[in-house]
């Protein structure tokens, strides 16, 4: 016999506002999700649970913030066994709205948050244009509708984090921000839901080489007393590891990086020189599993 989910499972406004009227004053963290959960997710949730009396998460797979080459038909999507890890981890509700509960008046005519281009223009900004805007509507109609007092945004999300912590301050959104620190799996791969696309164990060994380039420039940064130049430094540490890997591998997995960059980490300008405060940002194609990852100096 199944053991029953104490987990609610609701999918519109209405539905959350009556559980919602019997937490009064309690205090209530959302986890933002688009589903197919893992162990990052996992520590969100538990980052909530440790704050809030009560926890939400959101599994919304947002149109908005996918472009018309990208992978929203194709994203994973498996509730059931969202529903079940969320059960496991003592979550209350878990919002799973349609497209058109959170979208009524379709996507075409919509009031869209636009954050500022100085934080967008950049980095995963430069090859999803109008992604940021897809993820700071969505957030901002999530908390409209789900007013928690906190959130906890993964920082393996670095630009969405600092879009949103931007978002709730310039719009005065009454929400505390909270990050949690990337999970990673033993060999040091980013969890993400996008690594179910990673099929061959060839896959997951080019996969490991964003983490091996980030690791290797910064311990490049920290082993000299002058700064090193960002830009020389991002490009031959690269360029070296993904020559080893070549030599090893041979070329049967394309590995191509997207973008390497430095930035500081409050203001995400971009940075010349590598120091502490300095964050390291790299996304890149294995074939045709698009990753993102990035470190801290
Ligand atoms: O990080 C994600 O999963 C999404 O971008 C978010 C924050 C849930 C908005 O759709």
């Amino acid at each position: 016999m199944n053991t029953p989910c104490s987990t609610r499972l609701v999918s519109t406004a209405a539905e959350y506002a009556a559980i919602a009227q019997h937490w009064k004053a309690q205090k209530v963290a959302l986890v933002p999700t688009m589903g197919a959960l893992h162990e990052g997710h996992a520590a969100l949730i538990r980052k909530a649970r440790e704050l809030a009396d009560v926890v939400v998460v959101s599994i919304f797979v947002n149109p908005l913030q996918f472009g018309p080459q990208e992978d929203l038909s194709r994203y994973p999507r498996q509730l059931e066994k969202d529903m079940a890890l969320c059960d496991s981890l003592g979550v209350d509700v878990v919002f799973h709205p349609s497209v058109e509960v959170l979208y009524p008046n379709g996507m075409d005519n919509l009031t869209r948050v636009i954050p500022p281009s100085q934080l967008t223009d950049g980095l995963c900004g430069a090859f999803r244009p109008g992604h940021f805007t897809g993820v700071a509507t969505v957030v901002l109609k999530l908390f409209n509708l789900l007013r928690p007092e906190l959130a906890v945004f993964g920082e393996k999300d670095a630009q969405q984090l600092a879009v949103i912590r931007q978002m709730v301050a310039d719009l005065h959104v009454p929400v505390e921000i909270v990050p949690c620190p990337t999970v990673r799996d033993v060999d040091g791969l980013a969890l993400s839901s996008r690594n179910a696309y990673l099929q061959s164990a060839e896959e997951k060994r080019a996969a490991l080489l964003l983490i091996r380039i980030l690791r290797e420039v910064r311990e490049a940064a920290l082993q000299v007393s002058e700064p090193l130049p960002a830009r020389e430094t991002l490009d031959s540490v690269s360029q070296r590891v993904i020559a080893d890997f070549r030599q090893q591998e041979g070329a049967a997995v394309r590995f191509e990086v997207q973008y390497l960059e430095a930035v500081d980490a409050q203001t995400f300008a971009p940075a010349t020189v590598l120091k502490p405060g300095v964050k390291l940002l790299m996304a890149a194609y294995v074939n045709q599993v698009r990753l993102i990852d990035n470190l801290d100096i």
